[in-house]
């Protein structure tokens, strides 16, 4: 074939990727709910997913940075109020919305992670679970109980900006990240921020902590439809090298652990990650003292779950999530 036939083709054949490429665009929008997120039609599962998405992208382009300068006035809400009027490895379900500051992360639609709401526009998470990942694919949803119930639509939101430390896989030391919602979340009786620790100093050795999650109910087990709920004392990290089979080396300062070594029994396990460890306080609301980060297996005896440590990351935390607007009270 001689060049200028092969020119010819070129050009048929482009004019053809064209045409088909958005006949096929065209297509996308009568009867389906979906959203362009710069490289395809993304198909959303209802139409509140489709607008988040879109006034994401819309956000999107604009490509401005977050007003961090301008800091949102204070929100009229209590913090870590749980709701007890209708109150994972050895857990109970959990009552509907008692822990109403419960994020849950999906990636490309798949349940993966836990996460939770500290003021109307961060929810706070581990690093592993957004490292590595396309941000702009997870979905975070606000206010569930039974993620597999399809007839519930929760509040969702996407993420704009992942925030995070100097994150190592290696040992997973600073698991931790914040989360920008694409939008502000309405402080209800069923979606409502916890408490950040007030007391950088505080261990909380000894404290029961709880730990929240939809996460696998054994190891290698498959996750939870319901939140889950375990109790878990918090050990000294003294303790946990001493007591486990954990060695100094993998317990940094920035990590917490609880659970029970010797017996085991009872832990966060896979799909918990990000979630939050909270502790009650003396006027009965509860602050988030641990995110659910790693531990070797799940309710071993020798090897109990191993927390984030936030009150370490307290200043960066306000820092990177001024323009969100915490509760007053
Ligand atoms: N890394 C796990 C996740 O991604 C969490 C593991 C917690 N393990 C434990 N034994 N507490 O979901």
């Amino acid at each position: 074939m001689n060049v200028k036939y092969q020119i010819i083709l070129c050009i048929i054949l482009i004019t053809f990727c064209i045409t088909s490429l958005s006949a096929e665009r065209n297509k996308i929008g009568k009867g389906k709910f979906e959203a362009y997120n710069g490289y395809r039609y993304t198909e959303a599962k209802s139409l509140d997913d489709a607008n988040g998405m879109k006034l994401f992208l819309n956000r999107n382009r604009e490509r401005k940075p977050p007003a961090h300068d301008t800091p949102a006035s204070a929100c009229s809400c209590k913090c870590g109020e749980r709701n007890d009027e209708s109150r994972i490895v050895g857990g109970n379900t959990a009552m509907i919305n008692s822990y109403p500051w419960m994020a849950r992360l999906s990636y490309f639609n798949r349940f993966y992670c836990g996460g939770s709401l500290i003021n109307d526009r961060y929810v706070l998470t581990a690093a592993h679970c957004v490292k590595g990942f396309m941000w702009f694919m997870i979905k975070v949803t606000f206010g569930e109980h039974d993620r597999c119930d399809d007839s519930i639509r929760p509040e969702t939101r996407f993420v704009l900006r992942a925030i995070s430390q100097k994150f190592s896989y290696s040992n997973f030391d600073n698991d931790m990240a914040l989360l920008r919602l694409n939008d502000r979340v309405p402080i209800t009786d069923h979606i409502r921020p916890i408490c950040l620790p007030s007391n950088k100093a505080e261990t909380y050795v000894g404290k029961s902590g709880v730990a929240t999650g939809w996460g696998t109910v054994r190891e290698d087990g498959k996750p939870s439809c319901v939140l889950r709920e375990v109790d878990v004392p918090v050990i000294s990290n003294q303790d946990c090298i001493a007591k486990t089979n954990y060695t100094a080396k993998m317990i940094t300062d920035n990590m917490m652990c609880a659970g029970y070594p010797g017996v085991g029994q009872k832990d966060s396990c896979q799909g918990d990650s990000g979630g939050p460890l909270i502790v009650e306080r003396s006027d009965k609301r509860y602050e988030i003292m641990g995110i659910v980060s790693w531990g070797n297996g799940c309710a071993r005896p020798s090897f109990p779950g191993v927390y984030t440590r936030v009150t370490r990351y307290l200043d960066w935390i306000h820092e990177n999530a001024k323009d969100g607007c915490f509760c007053n009270k």
